[in-house]
Formats: C-alpha cells, sequence, structure tokens
C-alpha cells in the first residue's frame, strides 16, 4: 500500500478547509493546510447566516481541495483516505463537506472516515509536525492521561481522556459557550463580528480591573447531614456565562442612562474586565480538573484558546500549582476551524481502531453529533 495520505475536509460552520496530513515516526505530519474563511461575508450581518455560509461553502469546497492537494504537492492518486466533518455543526454547512467527501471517495475508491468536529478540536494537539512553506511548527506528543478544556463558538467542555479516543466530559456548559459569549459581548459593545478577536484586541487598550463582573461557580452550597453535620460538595467542573452577558448589559445601561453612546474608551475598559471575567471563570475550572484527575497533560482546544489572555493566564497556573502536568497549546490558527484537526484525528482512528481500507459512503451529515 500506498504511504498514508489522509485528505481532511471540515465545512461544519463559516470556514471551508482542507488539508493533507502523511505519517512520519508514529504521528501526523501536516503536508497543508487551507482554510478559506466567510468572516467578510457574514460581518455586515453580525454574525453567521447558515443560508449564506452553505452557498459560499459550495463555491469553495473544490477551490480549498484542489489548493490543499497542490500545496502538499500530491494528486487524487496519492490519497489513501478521505476523513470530514460528519458533526456537530451548521446542518447546510455540513452537508457540502460530507456530499464532496462521499463523491470524491465513492468515485476513486478511497476509503472515508466520517469525524465528530470537537474530536478535532482536541486533535489539533495531536500534530507532530508541520512540513509546507507556509506553515512551521513542531509540536510535542501529549501524554495520557490528559485532561482537555474545548472552549468553542458552541461548546465549551472538560473532557478527560485515559487513552486515544476515549472521551469523558466531565464539565459543560449549562447555558451559552465561551466563545458565544465573547460573541455576544462583542455585539452588545457594538465591536462587531466575530466577538472573540474583537474584544480581545478592545481590550488590549482596557483597563480589566474597571468594571466588576461576577466569578460564576455552579458548586452547590453545603449541606447538613442528619447528624447536623456540614458535607461539603464537590467543586463543580460545569460552565455558565449567561450571567456575565446579564452584568455586561447591565453596566452599558447604568454608562448610557443619560442615553449617549459608550465612549472608546469605556468599550475598552468593558471588553478588559469582561474578557478578565471569562478568562478566570475558565481558568477556575480547569484547575479544578486538573485537581480531580491529575494528568500528565492539559491541552487547550477550540476557537478560544487562540485567546492570549487565556494562553498566559493557564500557562502560569498550571506552573505554579501543577509543574509536573505538561501544558499544550496549538498554534492559534490551528484553535479556530480549521481541516488540519480533522486530519490528525483521522490518523489516530486509522492507527487505534486499525481501519478497514473499504470505502463506505454509509453516513451522513449529523448537526446535533455528541462526543
Ligand atoms: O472553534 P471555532 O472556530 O468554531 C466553533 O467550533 O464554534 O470557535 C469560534 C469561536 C467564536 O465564538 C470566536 O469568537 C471565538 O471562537 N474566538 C475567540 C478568539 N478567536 C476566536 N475568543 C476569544 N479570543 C479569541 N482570540
Ligand atoms: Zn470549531
Amino acid at each position: 500500500m500506498n504511504r498514508l495520505n489522509i485528505l481532511a475536509i471540515e465545512s461544519s460552520c463559516d470556514e471551508t478547509a482542507a488539508a493533507v496530513a502523511t505519517e512520519l515516526n508514529g504521528g501526523p505530519v501536516l503536508l497543508s493546510s487551507v482554510i478559506s474563511s466567510q468572516i467578510e461575508i457574514h460581518k455586515e450581518f453580525g454574525g453567521v447566516v447558515p443560508e449564506v455560509a452553505a452557498r459560499a461553502h459550495i463555491e469553495n469546497i473544490i477551490p480549498v481541495v484542489a489548493e490543499a492537494l497542490r500545496d502538499a504537492k500530491l494528486s487524487l492518486r496519492d490519497i489513501t483516505h478521505i476523513a470530514v466533518t460528519a458533526g456537530p455543526g451548521l446542518i447546510g454547512s455540513l452537508v457540502v463537506g460530507v456530499e464532496t467527501a462521499k463523491a470524491i471517495g465513492i468515485s476513486r475508491d478511497i476509503p472515508l472516515i466520517p469525524l465528530n468536529h470537537l474530536e478535532g478540536h482536541i486533535y489539533a494537539n495531536f500534530i507532530r509536525e508541520i512540513k509546507n512553506e507556509k506553515l512551521k511548527i513542531k509540536n510535542l506528543e501529549p501524554e495520557f492521561p490528559l485532561v482537555a478544556l474545548l472552549a468553542s463558538g458552541g461548546h465549551s467542555m472538560l473532557i478527560h481522556m485515559p487513552k486515544h479516543l476515549k472521551y469523558e466530559v466531565v464539565g459543560s456548559t449549562r447555558d451559552d459557550a465561551a466563545g458565544e459569549a465573547f460573541d455576544k459581548a462583542a455585539k452588545i459593545l457594538g465591536l462587531g463580528y466575530p466577538g472573540g478577536p474583537a474584544i480581545s484586541k478592545a481590550a488590549e487598550n482596557g483597563n480589566p480591573e474597571k468594571y466588576n463582573f461576577p466569578i460564576i461557580d455552579l458548586t452547590p452550597r453545603p449541606s447538613r447531614n442528619k447528624d447536623g453535620f456540614l458535607i461539603k460538595p464537590e467543586p463543580s467542573l460545569d460552565f455558565s456565562f449567561s450571567g456575565l452577558k446579564t452584568s455586561l448589559i447591565t453596566w452599558v445601561k447604568k454608562i448610557t442612562l443619560d442615553g449617549r453612546p459608550l465612549t472608546k474608551k469605556e468599550q475598552c475598559d468593558l471588553a478588559a474586565s469582561f474578557q478578565k471575567a471569562v478568562v478566570e471563570c475558565l481558568s477556575q475550572n480547569v484547575l479544578r480538573a486538573i485537581e480531580k484527575y491529575q494528568p500528565k497533560t492539559f491541552i487547550l482546544s477550540g476557537g478560544v484558546a487562540a485567546n492570549n489572555l487565556l494562553r498566559e493566564t493557564l500557562a502560569d497556573r498550571i506552573a505554579e500549582k501543577y509543574p509536573k502536568t505538561a501544558y499544550l497549546i496549538p498554534e492559534s490558527i490551528l484553535c479556530t476551524d480549521n481541516a488540519a484537526m480533522i486530519a490528525s484525528a483521522a490518523y489516530y482512528h486509522i492507527q487505534t481502531l486499525k481501519l478497514q481500507t473499504k470505502s463506505s459512503a454509509n453516513f451522513s451529515a449529523e448537526p446535533n453529533m455528541k462526543l
């Protein structure tokens, strides 16, 4: 058989992406990664418009796949597996990637691997090396057991992984996701879309101590047993961000009571204070999860992992409190949606599950796919 060459396709939300990965020294090595972002298209609507996203994917998918092959200096003849995000995500967006993968796989008799987008985010940390002129990265291999924080536009989860492809969700959000909180906050502050980068940019010129936001802790109150002894509950690993959003609305209303718009300074101070609160909420539960599971590695993943304050805060606190836990984060370009992470997850599916080399197109897009 040929050398392992995986073509991966990702189209779950508003990025059309394709990547090619191969194997080197028992790990996935990227040969190319192409991302066509729709940010400019959705900007004027203040968020992703599903119908518009689906149409843009249709226009972009073939050129993006062709560019990924070209950058990898390979043709479809060299590809041994096609991996594609099958869910979760927007149905109209997912279908474009899934049906494109099937069309190529069936016509060329190349085995297909449907994958979970969330798994992809986690496996962005397992890309060992990138061999391409446009991107150069060399990573350590994460050791198990590990704990991952997955914080994106649709999810906020803490995941315990005892080994490859085994996921135990130990904390999740009760309402908004962390990225969604950033997106909504940016809208409230008039900072535009996507919210995460807009908030962190404004925060660079703001005072994070200026406005107070609650640090949400969902640990139940201590209770008394029948003998009157105080029972201290285990600290909660769940998140809630909707209260922060309400708090932001309350601050904005208070500041603009006389009907004037927010000044630039107020916008930046609110962005910095809000960002600090989100990072504190995330960090609080990350440290609790590390304390509970004592993992060898902690990994950060998902679009919010591109946030510099979060990256630095966790680096400092983990080094101080848990110096034996290795801390890994993907390059920012591999945190937000991309197909390289899907290629990496596919590599471990192929190796761990010893996937057969027979093509099966017996799967469809699953917008609510669970990890
Ligand atoms: O993983 P991702 O690209 O897409 C989903 O799977 O949802 O994550 C997108 C989310 C958006 O909510 C965006 O605002 C957030 O990640 N994000 C950030 C930053 N860059 C992207 N949040 C905070 N700081 C950033 N620098
Ligand atoms: Zn994502």
